[in-house]
């Protein structure tokens, strides 16, 4: 089993948009049952909470389901997970202050798979919180998430 884990800020707009967008790469792949996949926040304001409304209608719009909750990144899932995915630099450092001296999980910006495929030269999901471009996010988290199966499937020879 490989267990991904997508982290951003509050998790309920990159994150959950980035899970859900691999889980449903994964399933068409007819892999789901080699991957465990979630997503977290750094942040614990909107624990228990839906999506935010824009990645609901993003996802509904492109015909992907998602019913996952809000929830927040706790060092124990530095063992729960073998890879962590972060939506921007912040997250990625928040991730690394709760690291746990054993961990051995691989922490990375979630679109450094894409910036290696040169697919986008962007390295970090814009947080559409604050701007409403959900659309725009749902195009970079497809392009990254598309980067990151393509990338497992070769290391994990799938
Ligand atoms: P996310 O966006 O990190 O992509 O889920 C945000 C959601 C909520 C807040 C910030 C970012 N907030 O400050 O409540």
């Amino acid at each position: 089993m490989i267990r991904v884990l997508f982290v951003c800020l509050g998790n309920i707009c990159r994150s959950p948009m980035a899970e859900a967008v691999f889980q449903h790469l994964v399933d068409e792949a007819g892999l789901s049952d080699q991957f465990h996949i979630d997503s977290a926040g750094t942040g614990d304001w909107h624990v228990g909470e839906m999506a935010h409304i824009g990645t609901r209608t993003v996802l509904r719009k492109h015909h992907i389901h998602y019913d996952g909750r809000a929830r927040q990144f706790k060092s124990h899932d530095w063992s729960a997970f073998d890879y962590i995915l972060a939506m921007d630099e912040s997250n990625l450092r928040d991730i690394m202050r709760l690291k746990p001296s054993h961990a051995h999980a691989e922490a990375k910006l979630f679109l450094s798979y894409a910036n290696a495929d040169k697919a986008t030269s962007v390295t970090e999901v814009p947080d559409p919180y604050y701007t409403g471009k959900y659309d725009q996010t749902y195009d970079l988290v497809l392009i990254g998430a598309k980067s990151l199966l393509a990338s497992l499937r070769k290391k994990h020879g799938i």
